[in-house]
């Protein structure tokens, strides 16, 4: 029997906690965060994770930041609320960092891919990637003591978060039933309500998610988890004091249609941009290259130019032949 999820998770969490202070020091947690959360959403084929990761801990530190930063940048594409959400842990990969940090960000990825990170996060399923909250123990593993005595930063443990769905959902919900944690830490309490609604054949995709922490780094975590578990389009961060705001979820909202604006303007630029160069290049193509196959041949996108039948084999009389008669 292998290592169960939430075991491998904690002992990923402790290596790159002690990977990040052995080579780093104290402070810039979200650098560490940031890195492992990067790479956790990168989801391999099943039987390919062995091999990427022996070449991500073989890459230099530019390297391997280049790597995250296109990690965050394709998954923009398809999930930009909460890549845009996620933005306390991947900002500093815009920032010009000193040669030490660098240095961490080489030692936390290789602990993470030592001990399994692309295992846990492998795969097209969403329901297998679910199957453990990576970032929760890692948040938890990097808190100062005063974050369990002023905020109280203790986790659910997953088993009892598990029964907890279960009980919860004795009877299903519809689905669009929404669900709501305004004090979530990484998600984990969403994470077993999604594996409950999975195993009763439900898609988490069809319900409503709503997540809040007062903790900047909790509620990226809950945005990149909302990624790796496959939540679907309908969830909603939020950061902030839940008890002196209580409008989390509306600004949330309105946030999500800015950024779902903005992704939509970009995207459509970037595609009326490929249009343009699609029929530049049709323009630009020669009726016959020199050299190249003749116009009728298949593949050629220009049709072929007929002539009619015995013209231009005759040759045009010179001034002199017309002048002689
Ligand atoms: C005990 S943890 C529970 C996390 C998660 N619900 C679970 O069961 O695993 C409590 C979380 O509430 C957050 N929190 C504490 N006070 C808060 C407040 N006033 N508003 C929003 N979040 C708060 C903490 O940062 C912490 O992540």
């Amino acid at each position: 029997m292998g290592t169960p999820p939430a075991v491998a998770a904690q002992t990923i969490a402790d290596a790159v906690a002690e990977a990040w202070h052995g080579h780093h020091g104290s402070g810039r947690c979200e650098i560490a965060v940031g890195t492992v959360a990067g790479l956790a959403l990168l989801w391999p084929e099943p039987g390919t994770e062995t091999e990427l990761a022996a070449r991500l801990t073989s890459m230099d530190g530019p390297q391997l930041i280049q790597v995250l930063e296109r990690i965050w940048a394709l998954r923009w594409l398809g999930d930009p609320y909460l890549v845009d959400t996620a933005h306390p842990i991947r900002t500093w990969l815009e920032q010009d960092l000193p040669e030490q940090a660098i240095v961490g960000v080489r030692a936390v990825a290789a602990a993470a891919m030592r001990h399994g990170l692309l295992q846990l996060t492998r795969g097209a399923d969403p329901y297998g990637r679910a199957e453990a909250d990576v970032l929760g123990p890692l948040i938890t593993a990097f808190r100062p003591r005063s974050a369990y005595t002023e905020r109280g930063q203790i986790h659910t443990p997953q088993d009892l978060a598990e029964v907890l769905a279960r009980l919860a959902f004795l009877d299903l919900p519809a689905p669009g039933a929404s669900f709501d944690d305004p004090a979530a830490g990484s998600g984990g309490l969403m994470r077993a309500a999604a594996q409950v609604l999975r195993d009763a054949g439900r898609d988490p995709a069809d319900h409503l998610w709503s997540m809040g922490d007062i903790d900047p780094l909790s509620a990226a975590c809950c945005a990149t988890n909302a990624m790796i578990w496959g939540l679907g389009p309908s969830v909603l961060i939020f950061h902030g004091n839940t008890l002196a705001q209580g409008d989390g979820p509306r600004l949330a909202t309105q946030r999500r249609a800015e950024v779902l604006a903005h992704h939509a303007n970009v995207v459509g630029a970037a595609r009326i941009m490929a249009a343009t160069l699609r029929a530049e290049r049709l323009l630009l193509q020669p009726l016959t290259a020199p050299g190249a196959p003749a116009a009728s041949s298949p593949g050629h996108t220009c049709p072929p130019v007929r002539r009619p039948p015995g013209r231009g084999q005759r040759r045009r009389p010179s001034r002199r032949e017309r002048a002689d008669g």
